[in-house]
């Protein structure tokens, strides 16, 4: 590996707090954003009073449980501007989140916000070991997206040199990776595989490239992924995790001296892990949904966010504030196959078990009566190869370690979809009651 695990510099103050430290300011800083939200946030006023509570009745952290959540469809109830807590004319920019059923979530950031968020994704970047003068490829997307320009203007913040590739054109992104030959590139886990495989069809030697390291998040991705980027890209990729309703990039991210899961900035995001049956809050440590509160935006201060992210709250270790555990599912992810509950990642965690397999897959569900079936595409990992035992083998580990009996179809080198942001894990013929 490139890169020694050291201790970035110039952490700020409140990354090496005291705990007390913390949980004052976010005391602090709750109480403003709380009545912020309730005095200029309509929607989320309104929920307040059916719900017969107010910001006063905030006396310490814990009362934050007593306030309603706020969800995605509020935004889409909302929709376009109606949850900014400020007026249009205030607002820098205004990104979405295009989800893949009903009305994109728009979010806004005043210039207060767009200087917040440029600052956190400095402090991300410096966290995954990122300096000055580094020059940082962006594969996010731009546009819309909160990946690309997110990602763009902290790297600038941070002092580096940034390439604004954004996703698609592999060839060329390959081209300009061994020309101007970064030090980093952000980019999802899929694309960055992407990217891999177009490297080894142009029989580049990825040790003899400059990067050292790549900010990988957007989606969800195993720790047998990161083996597969590590060793093919020859860099450390470390996990980056945000999303649009809170802020886009810099929610958490992975410190590079523990590589143990993102460190949360707890002090501009509150979580709470809720039962997501109950609603209730779990205690500490428990594996639950991530609900997210805003500390100190002003265009959108969002009160308990509830991500459908499913995760825990471990104890910090780079930094006071605490880690998540990784992400590897969201309950609206969650496929429900003959009654047996399954996620896309535990199909990926068997996939990359079994080595003439390339690491690329997409689900199809079908519904032939009243039985799912499921689909597995899969593809060899050498051109010309037909792997037929492999696609038996998978078959079988999906049987023994999901529980679920699919079909493995072993396609030709090439021919499972890419992505070129985002993977399209799984594709749902079933209709829905
Ligand atoms: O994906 C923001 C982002 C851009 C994060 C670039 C990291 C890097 P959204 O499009 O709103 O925003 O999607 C947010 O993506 O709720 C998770 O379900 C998922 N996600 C994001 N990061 C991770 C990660 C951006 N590291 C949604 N691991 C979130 C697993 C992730 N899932």
């Amino acid at each position: 590996m490139k890169s020694p695990r050291v201790r970035p510099e110039g952490l700020e103050p409140i990354e090496t707090a005291s705990v007390d430290e913390l949980r004052a300011l976010q005391l602090q800083r709750l109480k403003k954003s709380l009545r912020h939200a309730y005095d200029n946030m309509a929607p989320y006023r309104t929920k307040c009073e059916a719900q017969g509570v107010h910001p006063d009745d905030l006396g310490s952290l814990a009362d934050l449980a007593k306030f309603p959540f706020t969800t995605k469809q509020d935004f889409r109830d909302n929709y376009p501007f109606g949850m900014f807590a400020v007026p249009t004319e205030q607002l820098s920019r205004i990104h979405a989140s295009s989800g893949t059923t009903g009305k994109p979530v728009v979010v806004g950031y005043t210039a207060k916000d767009i200087d917040t968020w440029a600052n956190l994704v400095a402090r991300t970047l410096r966290a995954a070991g990122v300096h000055r003068g580094d020059k940082v490829h962006v594969a996010y997307g731009y546009g819309l997206f909160t990946g690309g320009l997110g990602s763009h203007y902290g790297a600038e913040r941070l002092g580096c040199t940034v390439i604004p590739m954004s996703g698609g054109q592999t060839e060329k992104q390959v081209q300009m990776i061994c020309d101007f030959d970064p030090d980093i590139i952000m980019v999802t886990p899929s694309y960055l595989l992407n990217i891999a495989d177009a490297m080894e069809r142009q029989r580049i030697d990825t040790s003899r490239l400059r990067l050292r390291a790549a900010v990988v998040g957007a989606e969800p991705w195993t720790e047998s992924m990161r083996l597969e980027i590590n060793g093919r890209m020859n860099l450390r990729a470390l996990d980056t995790y945000g999303l649009s309703e809170i802020i886009g990039p810099g929610v958490a991210q992975e410190c590079i001296e523990t590589e143990d899961g993102p460190t949360l900035w707890e002090d501009h995001f509150y979580p709470e892990v809720i039962d997501p049956e109950t609603g209730e809050v779990l205690p500490e440590g428990s594996e639950g949904e991530l609900v997210l509160t805003c500390l100190t935006k002003e265009a959108l201060p969002t009160i308990r966010y509830r991500t459908r992210d499913l995760t825990r709250l471990l104890p910090g270790t780079a930094r006071t504030m605490r880690r998540l555990g990784k992400v590897m599912a969201r309950s609206d992810d969650m496929l429900i196959v003959r009654g047996v509950n399954m996620f896309p990642s535990q199909i990926e965690e068997q996939l990359l078990a079994v080595h003439q397999l390339a690491p690329h897959f997409q689900l199809e569900l079908m519904r032939d009566g009243s039985l799912d079936q499921v689909k597995v595409f899969v593809e060899p990992r050498v051109v010309g190869d037909k792997p037929i035992a492999a696609g038996a083998e998978l078959a079988r580990r999906i049987k023994a370690h999901v529980g679920v009996s699919v079909h493995v179809e072993v396609l030709g080198c090439g021919e499972v979809p890419r992505s070129e942001g985002k993977a399209v894990r799984v594709i749902d013929h079933r209709t829905r009651n």
